[in-house]
């Protein structure tokens, strides 16, 4: 029996996506036979409404200094950076008097730089050495720790309290979310603000976008699901900002209770949610039904292009093809390789299935009949680099919301 993260009720796994490698977990030839899998089974929480991962590998295997992630890649990821910097500007620190802004998984100071460029005092938490080394090397304020309600402790002596406490794609990856919920409320001052957004469960559902779930992503958030988690500490969702980032993403804002207004905006998601059913388990059930016609879709689509003689690139070896290719159990002789701009990942093979993953220049050299766009959340910058792909005969296949080949 497991118990809810969040509320400590029992509860149990409504699907699994079976054995699951470490989603950035890029590895050489001579680690195939050591590699690390767990089990990849999820479950909603009736009594909270979260939905989380049953088992989460041990955070050291996932963020480390080797760690693949570098968010200042892309270049609309900059600026949408920028926009929610100027954003908590704009909202929290407009008449105070030095104010100061802590971000939990500042990675490489995509977000923070905005700060530091404007003077405000900053402090990026980033458990991660290689990622906060580049940063550190910008002039942007970063400690390498797990934040939690010791180090909350240890910032307020040094610091004092801080104005807001800000992240992006980080709040879901924590399976201790009440320990940081705690540390948070403790860091920030009383009128202080949190900001953080992740990707939606409402867009997951909608889309079938299940490879969102990999096991940094311990939770799918919702709004019922986080008034409902930092309630616990004193907080309450004071607004609500959708995201188009990640394939949909939703930013939460809350504040100590009682400290500020509540938008209308709150109520107006909480009820979308609930005629959504994101509260029912029968809606989890469907997803899962949903999932498995999205995977006969794909390996089907991949068996008669392989039997064709196609050339089948994908494109972008992110986190989320790791259960995409695993799930679904796709193998080399459906995709070649895939490609990628990450210097780190490029020359390795993508987890659990081992397929290469290859410089970028490799698919603009050669270009294959079809590229997979698993980086399917850039779809609109990837269209428009790529137009020469397309104008030269080369199709799309993408696989959410639904497997097809992109007239
Ligand atoms: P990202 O979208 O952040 O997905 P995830 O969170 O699932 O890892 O990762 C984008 C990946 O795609 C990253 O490895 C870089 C790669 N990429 C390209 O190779 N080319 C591109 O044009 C873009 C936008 C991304
Ligand atoms: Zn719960």
């Amino acid at each position: 029996m497991n118990n809810c993260r969040v509320c400590s009720d029992p509860i149990k796994p409504f699907m699994s996506f079976g054995p699951m490698p470490i989603a950035n977990g890029f590895l050489k030839e001579e680690e195939f036979a050591t590699e690390y899998f767990f089990e990849m089974a999820v479950a909603f929480c009736e009594h909270c409404g979260s939905f989380q991962l049953v088992e989460q590998p041990n955070a050291k295997r996932m963020f480390h200094e080797n760690y693949a992630f570098f968010s200042s890649l892309s270049k609309y990821m900059q600026a949408h950076f920028k926009a929610y910097a100027d954003n908590v500007i704009e909202r929290v620190f407009k008449g105070r008097k030095d104010p100061f802004v802590v971000e939990l998984g500042s990675n490489d100071g995509i977000m923070l730089r905005h700060f530091k460029d404007a003077g405000y005092r900053h402090l990026g938490i980033e458990p991660s050495e290689n990622v906060a080394d580049v940063a550190r090397s910008q002039g942007i304020e970063t400690l390498s720790e797990f934040f939690n309600l010791d180090l909350a402790e240890r910032l307020v002596a040094k610091h004092g309290h801080a104005d807001a406490v800000i992240c992006a794609n980080v709040m879901c990856h924590i399976p201790d979310i009440n320990g940081v919920a705690a540390g948070m409320a403790k860091l920030l001052k009383s009128d202080g603000v949190l900001m953080f957004e992740d990707p939606y469960l409402g867009d997951m559902i909608n889309k079938t976008s299940y490879d969102q779930i990999y096991d940094e992503h311990v939770f799918i958030f919702s709004a019922t699901s986080v008034s409902w988690a930092f309630g616990q500490h004193g907080f309450e969702l004071i607004d609500v900002l959708p995201q188009i980032t990640h394939g949909g993403s939703m930013r939460y804002v809350l504040a100590k209770k009682g400290s500020h207004a509540v938008s209308s905006n709150v109520a107006a998601l909480l009820e979308k949610e609930r005629a959504q059913g994101l509260h029912q388990a029968k809606t989890y059930v469907q997803f899962k039904r949903n999932c498995e016609a999205s995977r006969e879709a794909l390996v089907g689509l991949l068996d008669k292009l392989h039997n064709e003689g196609k050339r089948v690139v994908g494109y972008g070896a992110t986190s989320k093809s790791t259960t995409v290719l695993n799930y679904c159990r796709i193998r080399p002789e459906h995709i070649e390789f895939i490609s990628d701009t990450t210097p780190i990942k490029q020359g390795k093979f993508s987890p659990g299935v081992h397929i290469p993953v290859k410089p970028y220049a490799d698919f603009m050299k050669n270009p294959p009949d079809y590229s997979l766009l698993f980086a399917w959340n850039h779809a609109a910058e990837i269209f428009e680099k790529e137009q020469a792909f397309k104008a030269g005969g080369g199709k799309w296949i993408t696989f959410v919301p639904k497997v097809e080949i992109i007239k």
